[in-house]
């Protein structure tokens, strides 16, 4: 096939029944009508070996799924229909370079970057694997420049400085990942990421700095993203009004994207560019040089060990049995939630500080792949499909939302993920976090029924009449679902196990949905839009045209600006 011809040989490979007339579905449809009132305690009560059937160990992570609404024959199911959709045909489509991103005619093959057995993966006719070698090698050269203070900006001083220009998936990826590996990270060496376009983001992250001594990573896959070549032109102006001379360039940018061309007319020498290529999804994009901020924080090695963390759930999720496959098993239960429950929403809560990007970053990662409604065959959805994923790291949630969790009224399905040993033990504190952990997912499972209460409150010794005024109100149904992950230790390779094991749940899940989980139109009408409403900002003039309040909001910028 012809570069950028688009593949109908995939729908046509598609002959898959409308996912809602499926008989797995009908089976799991009258299964949910006989079990949806089941709660989870009872579930415990029925199967004593209910923990060990429903957890699993990958790698270094340890998932334990038997607090979720679902039982021996709910998991059956679920494996039927995974089946029935071909998930283990489409995994291996995936890692076989088929071009299953088919509405832009591009394999999808972050898994290529990652192939430490370096077997051949061929694309086009042509063996990927040197490449992906050729860039880590140069990527490595440069980091270890930096890392060592043999990089030297234009006035002769060392790098002290990393800022990375770059956007969703060329920003949220190496920007979690140097957050949640900050122990590894080189000390004398400091990162800062510039994503909006909003000016004031860009002014604070460059006012502390030092022209002399920051290098500025341009990250965009298109080269074409207005936020980050505004934010990179501001940067470079910053540069040059201190370096005063063109030349400086070169010594304080370089640029990772899969388009010379742009980077050569934006005034990087592209000696100084980073390739990677179309088949990485920006939101799969961190494994290639667009992790060069992360190589350059963590060293090449500490690099290569997150590269061998995702192998090893890439591994999993090739060879492992489906009813023990755990991206396959987590994204199977959360069809069951949002398919048949009809959660609305997937919680994410870890429980560590490093890991607080973690929300933002799945947000982009399930919501741009599966925020869908057609089908790979073209036919509208009848069914939902990508969640709402949100979050905040633990204990700060506790003190926020979980309220909601534990008395509101919605069914909110959740992960909490916690590293068993702790980067700083600090006294106790490491265990008081596990604590509140393991209380919190304990708790939710639990509830505490209306006896419970009243025993406990006439215990203390409050009188008859404040119980009954209270009681309701101190009761929690429990019944809220929560998968729990262990982390041994928060190492590089540990962040690669965690995050390709979500990789791949999102991956299952777009495929019993049928839809194109690796294209983002949907981002492009927004950006469009905005075009045309910057020139009219631009013009100044009233405007005229748009909807009567998007024309009386432009008006009234308009006239206070
Ligand atoms: O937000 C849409 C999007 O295309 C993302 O998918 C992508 O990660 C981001 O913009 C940045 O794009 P680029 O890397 O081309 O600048």
């Amino acid at each position: 096939m012809e570069d950028g011809q688009l593949n109908f040989s995939i729908l046509n490979s598609n002959n898959m029944t409308k996912l809602t007339d499926m008989p797995q579905w009908d089976a799991l449809k009258q299964h949910h009508a006989l079990v949806y009132q089941e709660t989870i305690q009872f579930l415990f009560n029925q199967d004593s070996n209910r923990f060990d059937k429903f957890s699993g160990q990958l790698a270094s992570l340890f998932v334990d799924y038997s607090k979720n609404r679902v039982s021996d024959k709910t998991m059956e199911l679920l494996i039927e229909l995974a089946e029935a959709r071909e998930v283990l045909q489409w995994r291996d489509k995936m890692f076989y370079a088929e071009e299953i991103n088919f509405t832009e005619a591009r394999a999808v093959l972050h898994t290529a970057l990652r192939n430490k057995s370096n077997s051949p993966i061929h694309y086009h006719g042509k063996n990927i694997m040197p490449d992906i070698q050729a860039v880590l090698k140069r990527m490595a050269d440069l980091s270890e420049r930096i890392r060592n203070q043999e990089w030297l900006g234009f006035s002769g001083k060392p790098i002290s400085d990393i800022v990375n220009i770059g956007i969703g998936g060329s920003d949220l990826g190496p920007r979690m990942a140097v957050t949640a590996l900050t122990p590894y990270v080189h000390e004398k060496l400091n990162f800062h990421f510039v994503a909006n376009i909003d000016p004031s983001e860009i002014y604070e992250t460059l006012k502390p700095l030092n022209p002399e001594t920051t290098l500025f990573i341009v990250a965009s896959k298109s080269f074409t993203t207005q936020e980050t070549l505004a934010n990179a032109k501001a940067a470079k102006l910053w540069l040059l009004n201190e370096a005063g001379d063109e030349q400086a360039v070169a010594k304080h940018f370089v640029a990772v994207s899969t388009n010379a061309q742009e980077v050569s007319a934006f005034g990087i020498d592209v000696r100084n560019m980073f390739e990677f290529w179309d088949w990485v999804g920006g939101r799969y994009s961190l494994w290639s040089s667009i992790g060069l901020p992360i190589v350059i924080a963590l060293g090449m090695d500490q690099f290569e060990e997150m590269l061998d963390g995702a192998y090893e759930t890439d591994q999993h999720f090739l060879n492992t049995p489906i009813e023990n496959n755990l991206p396959i098993i987590l994204a199977l239960i959360g069809i069951w939630y949002f398919n048949f429950f009809g959660a609305e929403t997937q919680g994410i809560f870890p429980y560590d500080y490093y890991l607080r990007d973690l929300p933002n970053y799945l947000q982009q990662a399930d919501m741009e792949s599966n925020g869908k409604r057609i089908t790979r065959d073209n036919q509208e959805v009848d069914y939902t499909t990508g969640p709402i994923v949100w979050g905040n790291r633990g204990v700060n949630g506790q003190h926020a939302f979980f309220q909601l969790l534990h008395q509101g009224t919605r069914l909110i399905p959740s992960d909490f993920i916690i590293p068993i040993q702790a980067q700083h033990p600090l006294a106790d504190q490491h265990l008081i976090l596990a604590a509140n952990f393991l209380a919190q997912t304990e708790a939710l499972l639990q509830g505490r029924t209306e006896q419970e209460v009243n025993n406990e409150m006439q215990e203390n010794g409050i009188n008859q009449e404040t119980i009954d005024l209270l009681v309701k109100h101190r009761t929690f149904t429990g019944n809220q679902p929560t998968t729990s992950i262990l982390i041994d230790k928060l190492t590089p390779k540990a962040f690669g196990n965690l995050i390709a094991l979500y990789e791949h749940k999102i991956f299952v899940q777009g495929i019993i949905w049928n839809i194109n989980s690796f294209d983002q139109w949907g981002v492009e009408l927004g950006k469009v839009m905005s075009q045309k409403v910057l020139d009219e900002l631009k013009e100044g003039d009233t405007v005229k045209g748009h909807d009567a309040s998007t024309d009386g909001l432009i008006n009234a910028f308009l006239k206070k600006q």
